[in-house]
């Protein structure tokens, strides 16, 4: 097993080209071990979710690696990209895009019958759904659940496929704070319970108390890199 699950190695990424060109990351480096809790902070427009894109394999980088679990994504084509996006990575995105005509049950084991392992699927899926408290919800439609319960859905929906890394942009964004703080219990417990690797992108790191990395990023360049023990 790989002792980094992540490993972000000089990525460039630049949008447009000539007079409309960005460069939205610069030379980014960093890794990621297995079980660790990151959050990704900087202010609007410095290229958090270009960051997380490049993780996420939702596009390429200009220049740079990304590594995960070992594998040099670099040199997967596009379908095996999207396969192995599937099968090693999980999804929170800030609106819970919970299908509305699938139960919550149905909700949750999408991403299995997509990859084509249904097997224990349903079981699995009940089982993850009674740890995050949902156990009672989960034959109601993905449109009758409130929004804290829909996200909490989400995250069970990302932890799934038991991804290697589970990927988070502003995941408390659309939630009352009531909501938003039992949202960051829950990816805590999650990440304790399961060894479940997160990394996450937020305004507010104050939201987060002890976590193991956090990533500062200034206009497409990694200005800050603090390890857990400076951060208690
Ligand atoms: N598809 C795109 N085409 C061109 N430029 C882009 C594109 N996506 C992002 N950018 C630019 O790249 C830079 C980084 O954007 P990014 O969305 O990564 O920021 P962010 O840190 O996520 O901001 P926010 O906190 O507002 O979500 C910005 O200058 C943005 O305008
Ligand atoms: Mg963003």
């Amino acid at each position: 097993m790989a002792d980094y699950v992540l490993e972000v190695k000089n990525v460039d990424k630049v949008y447009g080209q000539d007079e409309t060109e960005v460069y939205a990351l610069r030379n980014l480096s960093f890794s990621v071990k297995r079980g660790e809790f990151m959050l990704i902070v900087g202010s609007s427009g410095s290229g958090k979710s270009t960051l997380l894109n490049m993780i996420g394999l939702l596009d390429r980088p200009t220049r740079g690696k990304v590594i995960i679990d070992g594998v040099d994504t670099s040199v997967l084509n596009d379908n095996q990209l999207s396969s192995f996006r599937n099968s090693k990575l999980g999804f929170i995105f800030q609106s819970s895009n919970l299908l509305s005509d699938l139960t919550v049950l149905e909700n949750v084991t999408l991403p299995r019958k997509i990859q084509g392992s249904m097997q224990n699927a349903v079981e699995e899926s009940k089982s993850l759904l009674k740890t995050v408290g949902l156990e009672s919800q989960m034959h109601k439609f993905g449109n009758q659940i409130s929004g804290g319960q829909a996200q909490r859905v989400a995250i069970t929906r990302a932890l799934v496929n038991k991804p290697a890394v589970v990927l988070a942009d502003e995941p408390t964004g659309n939630l009352d704070s009531v909501s938003a703080e039992a949202t960051i219990q829950l990816l805590k417990s999650l990440n304790r319970k399961l060894y479940q690797t997160f990394i996450i992108v937020t305004h507010d790191r104050h939201q987060f108390s002890e976590v193991d990395k956090v990533v500062t990023i200034k206009d497409g360049r990694i200005v800050k890199e603090e390890m857990e023990a400076s951060l208690i």
